[in-house]
Order: structure tokens, then C-alpha cells, then sequence
């Protein structure tokens, strides 16, 4: 694995790959690693020749600095964990690399980022896509992995591609959970003790939530997530929603699309934590 913090150090590898026609992978994280991105690695590896995984906490997607100063960065430990999968190149930029001037571009996502994350979270999908696009330039991949974790995120990337043309197929991956359900994500090691043994009813809520469907109205389920995960002292619902998985529009009535996904969003004390299910 071949590390690189410097854009021009990584431009020459790609001219390189791009000669010899290599079909080259992308998974793009914040590091603070775990199983849910090495999946994504793994399925990267699988279908393409090289793999190239970057690793940048992006500061323009944090609409709240504190979030920002306290979002993992343990490197060490990533490098680790890098070591038992096939990377070929891992690239470290610094913030001087990525954002050299302030960049003022901003992107016409419609209403996808007017719901859910878009509406809580003010400048946080333009901060993705920001970022997103600069490294899409730089590797100048074949395919970009992202987790279904961030379902909105993959939503707004699918977009952000056609928007801008990139000859680059966005390949969605499954979430990957803990034993005990919970989704996996950076920002569960922030979780205190009592937040960690309380965040699984987190996932059980939709699962069960999913069996409720069956014979609730999208109001009386949606009303049921809430209450359930609320009625828990140690989580706070900022938002459920079921909503068209292309569109993320709300559906009021279950026949209103065939592709049906519930989004949450929970603080548990002062962590977020954002999960999602897909309704039959
Ligand atoms: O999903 C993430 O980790 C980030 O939003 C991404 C796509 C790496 C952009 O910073």
C-alpha cells in the first residue's frame, strides 16, 4: 500500500493507471475505520483492478464545529486495519492539499437535500459534495463505493455525478451491523457506555418497524418508531421518515411507490446517529 498526502504525487499514479487502462476502485472515507468500510474495500477489490482509499476528515461538510474538532482521527489505528485488505494506494491529504483557496461552487441537488440530513444538517450535502467532487477529479475513478448507511449521501452522489458528468458508476454497498444491530459508524467509539448498551434498539425499532407495516398505516408506524426509541432515556429521535428511494420524497400511503425506505435520525446523549431500513 502505497501512502500519498500530496494531489500531484497522486495525479502521476493515476496518469499511469488511466495509460495501462486499469479499471480503478474508489472508497472515499473520513477515516476512524471499521467493518462497514472494509466491506466496501472488499467489494472494490473484487470488481476492479485497483483499489485507491482516501482518508480526509472534510471540514465543509460539518455544519457544526464542534462535530468537526471531535470527529475520530486515529490514523494509526486505520493503517492497521488497512493492512489485511488489498489497498493499493492510500491517500492522506491535508487540508491545505484539498481545499487550497476557498472554494465557493455550489450544486443544484433539486429537493434531495431540502429532506432529512439536508434539513437538519444546513451545508452539510454541499460540503459533500465539495469534497466529493474534488476527489472524483483527482482519482478519476471507474467506481466509487459508498455505504447505505448514509442512504441519503449515496442519493445525493448519484446526483452530484450526472450533475457534473463523471464517467464514474456509484456502486451502493449494504450497511454492516454490529452482533447486537447497531449500524456501524465512526461515531459509535464516541458513544458513553450507557449510550453504546441503549443504541441497538436504534436498528431493532426499524426491523420491527418493518413487521408493523404490515398492518399499520405509514402515519401509525412512523408514529410507533418514534415513540418507541423516545421512550428510551438515553435516545432522542431528530427525525423518522419513509420515503421514495430515488426521490427521498415522504409517502403518506404505502402504495405510493414500490421502493419504500425508513431514515432516522437519534441522538444518543450528544452523538448522532443516523440508520435506515428498506420497507417491502
Ligand atoms: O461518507 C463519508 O465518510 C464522507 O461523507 C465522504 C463521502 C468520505 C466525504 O467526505
Amino acid at each position: 500500500m502505497k501512502v500519498i498526502s500530496y494531489k500531484s504525487e497522486l495525479l502521476e499514479e493515476v496518469s499511469i493507471l488511466k495509460k495501462n487502462q486499469k479499471v480503478t476502485g474508489f472508497v472515499p472515507t473520513m477515516g476512524a475505520l471499521h467493518q462497514g468500510h472494509i466491506s466496501l474495500i472488499k467489494c472494490c477489490n473484487k470488481e476492479c483492478d485497483y483499489t485507491i482509499v482516501s482518508i480526509f476528515v472534510n471540514p465543509t461538510q460539518f455544519n457544526d464545529p464542534n462535530d468537526y474538532k471531535k470527529y475520530p482521527r486515529i490514523l494509526d489505528t486505520d493503517l492497521e486495519l488497512l493492512k489485511k485488505v488489498k489497498v493499493d494506494i492510500l491517500f492522506t491529504p491535508t487540508l491545505e492539499e484539498m481545499y487550497p483557496e476557498q472554494d465557493n461552487r455550489d450544486f443544484d441537488l433539486g429537493e434531495l437535500d431540502k429532506v432529512m440530513e439536508g434539513a437538519h444538517r444546513p451545508g452539510h450535502f454541499r460540503g459533500v459534495c465539495l469534497i466529493v467532487s474534488k476527489l472524483f477529479e483527482m482519482v478519476q475513478p471507474t467506481k466509487a463505493y459508498f455505504g447505505e448507511k448514509d442512504f441519503q449521501q449515496v442519493a445525493v452522489i448519484k446526483h452530484l455525478t450526472r450533475l457534473m458528468n463523471y464517467p464514474v458508476e456509484i456502486i451502493p454497498c449494504p450497511i454492516i451491523r454490529e452482533n447486537d444491530g447497531l449500524a456501524m459508524s465512526s461515531r459509535n467509539m464516541l458513544l458513553t457506555k450507557d449510550h453504546r448498551q441503549n443504541a441497538p434498539l436504534i436498528a431493532k425499532t426499524l426491523f420491527e418497524a418493518t413487521e408493523k407495516s404490515k398492518t399499520q398505516s405509514v402515519q401509525e408506524t412512523k408514529d410507533w418508531v418514534v415513540r418507541t426509541i423516545n421512550d428510551n432515556p438515553f435516545l432522542q429521535v431528530e427525525y423518522f421518515e419513509i420515503v421514495d428511494e430515488t426521490s427521498l420524497k415522504a409517502i403518506s400511503n404505502w402504495d405510493n411507490t414500490s421502493n419504500k425506505r425508513g431514515c432516522i435520525a437519534v441522538f444518543a446523549g450528544n452523538v448522532r446517529l443516523i440508520d435506515n431500513i428498506r420497507f417491502n
